[in-house]
């Protein structure tokens, strides 16, 4: 099995005091920063852009992981790639042009993603498959935190890791992921979990209790645990 990762969405963060809150529960365990960006025209919200990604890049040694909810993409791969990202994401309904874009990120020397919305079928990664390290699914529709997890992602997540079986592709699940809900995700195949509001949620003494309690979730899913 591939190894299971905990990504906090730093949207969920206290932004007066961004820095300090992306050390703060990347020190309570957890794996991978989810930073979550969007413009306001592909998804119907701001969140911020690379000048403050880069601000943050120094806080930890661990992988950032950006999900980009912008469109058009291309013309800021290389802002985020110098930001510091270490793999970048980008939607399969963001252009129509996935292939050159997932080329483009490949060539700045990170690794790639393709994300797919809730309504978006997973054939349209098929063409792909070659040029990714990650398949992140959508468990809700993007743009805000805080929402609750669409059921039918589970047969989705089955669908896309018997696509991806026997590849070097790890597969994220993103939106209103929680110690509920990981057991049936990790079960179904997938293995890094986005999490927002159920990681940051009562503050900065809690952050270690909520993800030991996501990830205890998904290693039951998986087998790991009794
Ligand atoms: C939604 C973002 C998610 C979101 C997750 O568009 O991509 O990463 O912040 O937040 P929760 O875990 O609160 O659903
Ligand atoms: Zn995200």
């Amino acid at each position: 099995m591939r190894p299971l990762k905990i990504c906090p969405s730093i949207l969920a963060a206290d932004f007066s005091k961004l820095g300090e809150d992306v050390h703060a529960v990347m020190s309570a365990g957890a794996d991978i920063v989810h930073v979550d960006i969007m413009d306001g025209h592909f998804v119907p919200n701001i969140s911020f852009g690379p000048s403050v990604m880069k601000s943050i890049r120094s806080v930890t040694d661990k992988p950032f992981d950006v999900h980009l909810m912008i469109a058009p993409v291309d013309l800021y791969l290389q802002d985020f790639a110098h930001a510091g990202a270490d793999i970048i994401s980008v939607h399969a309904e963001a252009g129509p042009h996935i292939h050159r874009t997932l080329q483009a990120i490949r060539a700045l020397g990170k690794k790639a993603g393709v994300v797919l919305n809730p309504g978006t079928h997973e054939c349209a990664i098929e063409p792909v498959l070659d040029m990714v390290d990650m398949v992140l699914l959508m468990s809700v529709n993007p743009g805000f935190g805080g929402q609750t997890f669409i059921p039918s992602t589970l047969q989705k997540i089955r669908n896309v890791a018997a696509m991806v079986r026997g590849r070097d592709i790890d597969l994220e699940v993103d939106g209103g992921v929680d110690a509920s809900n990981a057991g049936d995700i990790a079960a179904a195949g997938a293995n890094w979990f986005v999490a927002g509001s159920s990681v940051f949620r009562d503050g900065p003494a809690h952050y270690a209790r909520n993800i030991a309690a996501i990830r205890a979730s998904a290693e039951l899913g998986r087998g790991e645990r009794v």
